[in-house]
């Protein structure tokens, strides 16, 4: 088999406006839901590590949709950076930042994109040589007019704001020259995965092409 190929954080944040952030209670949803979003154009798929089942789909994801990069969501721990690894994921997405995590990823050979809220989290994220940083959670603590204000002193830093981003709200996000992408939830909704509804989803995911920067 050959080896896959390897992304960069900046990478993984400029294949498409949108990461999609995903909750999988069932491994049987894995495959059609990573399917039906690569359909619509999305391949980078970030599969948090926050229900029991979230290993064995980022497994069955790496395994039969070879067309997907999947990544793991929600690593928080040198063991979950490990496990995600392990499974077969490309990347990883924190909801804050150790250098532990960080270092974690690094050995295991996963981009990381290192969750940050404050100054201070960003500073510590940079000093560890990471400047692609996911901004969470975006809307509840501060939204775009905190990204503006983070332009001047983090000039070098570029943002993945995720957690309350919508199709509506996200091109007030991706206006500003220091996001690169957003994250979301709303690609995959759990209705929509219940009942086996993989054409919404891939619809879902078609709708965020027009978001393009
Ligand atoms: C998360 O980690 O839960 C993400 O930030 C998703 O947030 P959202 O559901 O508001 O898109």
């Amino acid at each position: 088999m050959s080896t896959p190929q390897t992304f960069s954080a900046l990478q993984v944040m400029q294949d498409a406006p949108v990461i999609p952030v995903i909750v999988l209670n069932d491994v049987a949803h894995a495959v059609p839901m990573a399917r039906a979003l690569v359909a619509g154009g999305i391949r980078m798929l970030e599969v948090t590590l926050r229900t029991p089942q979230a290993l064995a789909c980022i497994e069955a994801i790496a395994r039969e949709v070879p067309e997907a990069v999947v990544g793991a969501g929600t690593v928080r721990s040198k063991a979950d950076a490990q496990a995600a690894a392990n499974a077969g994921s490309r990347f990883a997405v924190s909801p804050g930042y150790t250098s532990a995590v960080g270092q974690a990823c690094r050995d295991a050979g996963l981009a990381l994109l290192p969750g940050v809220a404050t100054g201070s989290e960003i500073m510590m994220a940079q000093e560890d040589g990471f400047t692609e940083l996911k901004f969470f959670p975006a809307m509840q603590a501060g939204g775009p007019a905190m990204l503006k204000a983070w332009s001047g002193p983090f000039f070098d830093v570029r943002f993945c704001p995720t957690g309350g981003v919508t199709l509506q709200n996200a091109t007030e996000f991706l206006a500003l020259p220091n996001v690169v992408c957003v994250g979301g939830s709303w690609l995959v909704p759990a209705d929509a995965m219940a009942s086996g509804d993989w054409a919404r989803v891939t619809a879902l995911a078609q709708a965020t092409h027009a978001l393009r920067k």
